[in-house]
């Protein structure tokens, strides 16, 4: 698999990528054609925490996605309050 095609994983919940790596680790987990299995075996619970503290604690595509999300729902929300609040001046006036 040309290295393109790995998904990102930065900004992943900890949580997540813990599951993952464990999964990988005791073979659960097989759809990545070894490669993932065998950087797993190697490695500890003490090394899958660190590494997933630190994936997660890393600005990722999937952080950046969420944040743009929030910031689209935010100006949503303000266009809305801000017609809601003309409506009642308008009512009100
Ligand atoms: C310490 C090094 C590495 C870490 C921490 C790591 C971490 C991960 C994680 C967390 C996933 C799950 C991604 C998901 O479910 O979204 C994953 C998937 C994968 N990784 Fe790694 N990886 C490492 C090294 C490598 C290497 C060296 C290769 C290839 C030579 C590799 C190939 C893959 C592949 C093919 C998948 C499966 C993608 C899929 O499900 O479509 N990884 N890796």
């Amino acid at each position: 698999m040309a290295q393109n095609e790995i998904r990102g994983v930065a900004g992943q919940h900890y949580a997540y990528i813990k599951k993952a790596l464990n999964d990988f680790k005791t073979r659960n987990r097989t759809n990545d054609a070894g490669s993932m299995t065998s950087v797993a075996s190697s490695l500890s619970d003490q090394d899958i925490d660190n590494l997933a503290q630190y994936i997660a604690s890393r600005e990722g595509r999937l952080a950046l996605n969420q944040r743009v999300a929030s910031n689209r729902n935010h100006a949503r929300r303000s266009a809305s309050s801000i017609q809601t609040s003309r409506r009642l001046a308008v009512a009100t006036s």
